[in-house]
């Protein structure tokens, strides 16, 4: 199966001077593929939907606790350490579905929890430590610069790792 966690990005790339753009965008593609995964009873469309959202998601958070959230750590401390520990909460989850079969009753459910907490999440993300950050002062640009190059990265090391699957 040949998924790419970024094709949202595919069209224009990565929005280098609107860094924050980049992220709300893997915000809204990861909440539709929620929808879809949680709206379907198709199981071809879960088995699919569901190690996507993985993926995109463990993307996401590698790109903010690698780049992002360090960058943005001195605006406002309290609210980034919470945003790692969401992230905790999050990929302990996905660490256990990962072992699991999607469309089971048993991953729908854990679906469900991740998706509420991933939602939570993101809209404190939104509402509180963007604009935050926008008003820092901050050069967004180099940032965004720091961003699309380590999500780069983790593309092509992707890449890589499933040409070998592949052969
Ligand atoms: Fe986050
Ligand atoms: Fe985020």
């Amino acid at each position: 199966m040949d998924i790419d966690p970024n094709e949202h990005r595919s069209q224009a790339g990565f929005p280098v001077d609107q860094p924050l753009e980049a992220l709300k965008a893997d915000h809204a593609f990861v909440r539709q593929l929620f929808e879809r995964y949680t709206t379907t009873q198709d199981m071809k469309v879960k088995e699919e939907a569901g190690p996507r959202i993985l993926e995109l998601l463990e993307m996401h958070a590698n790109l903010e606790e690698t780049v992002f959230y360090p960058a943005v750590h001195q605006i406002d401390p309290s609210l980034v350490d919470h945003a790692e520990q969401e992230h905790q909460e999050a990929r302990q989850m996905m660490e256990q579905l990962k072992g699991m079969q999607a469309g089971t009753a048993q991953y729908d459910q854990m679906m469900v929890q991740l998706r509420d907490s991933v939602m939570h999440h993101v809209q404190s993300e939104e509402q509180s430590l963007f604009p935050k950050v926008q008003q820092a002062g901050m050069d967004m640009t180099q940032l965004g610069v720091q961003m699309q190059a380590y999500e780069a990265s983790m593309v092509t090391a992707q890449a890589r790792a499933s040409d070998k699957h592949a052969t």
